[in-house]
């Protein structure tokens, strides 16, 4: 199966000049899912992780379908103010101002190895700020599972020095 056949394209969203990369029909067909767990079943061995973050909100379903075929749990990382109990924040800058992610304080125990999740890496800036806030919970990073990289916003390059795997990339 051709992955790329199951991303569809949107020009214009959510801005003019935008060309939306949605991973909606991967969801839709579970061959898709099952391609997506065996690519990254190759790449990331089980014994050196011990849980899966997703990135709200597609980051989410992600983490979830490696979660269930590795057997491991599941942590999700928010936009703030949707998290109850403690939590940790990290902001970082986005295209006009600032945005806040957070997690829940004491989700992750020190040393815990945590492979982070989302459906798509563009500029890299949620997911750099993704890595710090694992980490100042006391998270290990295994590495980085994105279905889709914008390859020419580099935002590989904020996260490089960790094990990084895309499946598609543009
Ligand atoms: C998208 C995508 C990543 C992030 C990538 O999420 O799912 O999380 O943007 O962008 P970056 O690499 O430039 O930081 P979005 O904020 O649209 O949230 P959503 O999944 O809730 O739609
Ligand atoms: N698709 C989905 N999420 C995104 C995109 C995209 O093309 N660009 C930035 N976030």
């Amino acid at each position: 199966m051709n992955l790329k056949d199951k991303i569809a394209e949107y020009p214009n969203f959510p801005k003019k000049g935008i060309l939306f990369r949605d991973f909606s029909p991967i969801l839709k067909d579970p061959s898709a899912m099952t391609v997506i767990a065996d690519e990254f079943t190759k790449h990331f061995h089980p014994k050196n992780i011990d849980l899966f973050a997703g990135i709200e909100s597609r980051g989410f379903i992600l983490a979830c379908i490696l979660a269930a075929r590795y057997n491991k749990g599941m942590v999700m990382i928010r936009k703030a103010g949707k998290l109850p109990g403690k939590t940790t924040k990290t902001s970082y800058t986005i295209e006009y101002g600032k945005d806040t992610i957070e997690i829940q304080k004491d989700i992750i125990k020190e040393g815990q190895r945590i492979l982070i999740c989302d459906d798509l890496l563009a500029t890299g800036g949620t997911a750099k700020a993704s890595a710090k806030l694992i980490e100042k919970v006391g998270g290990k990073i295994v590495g980085f599972a994105f279905i889709i990289e914008l390859t020419e916003l580099n935002g590989m390059k904020g996260i490089s020095k960790y094990d990084c795997k895309s499946l598609v990339k543009y």
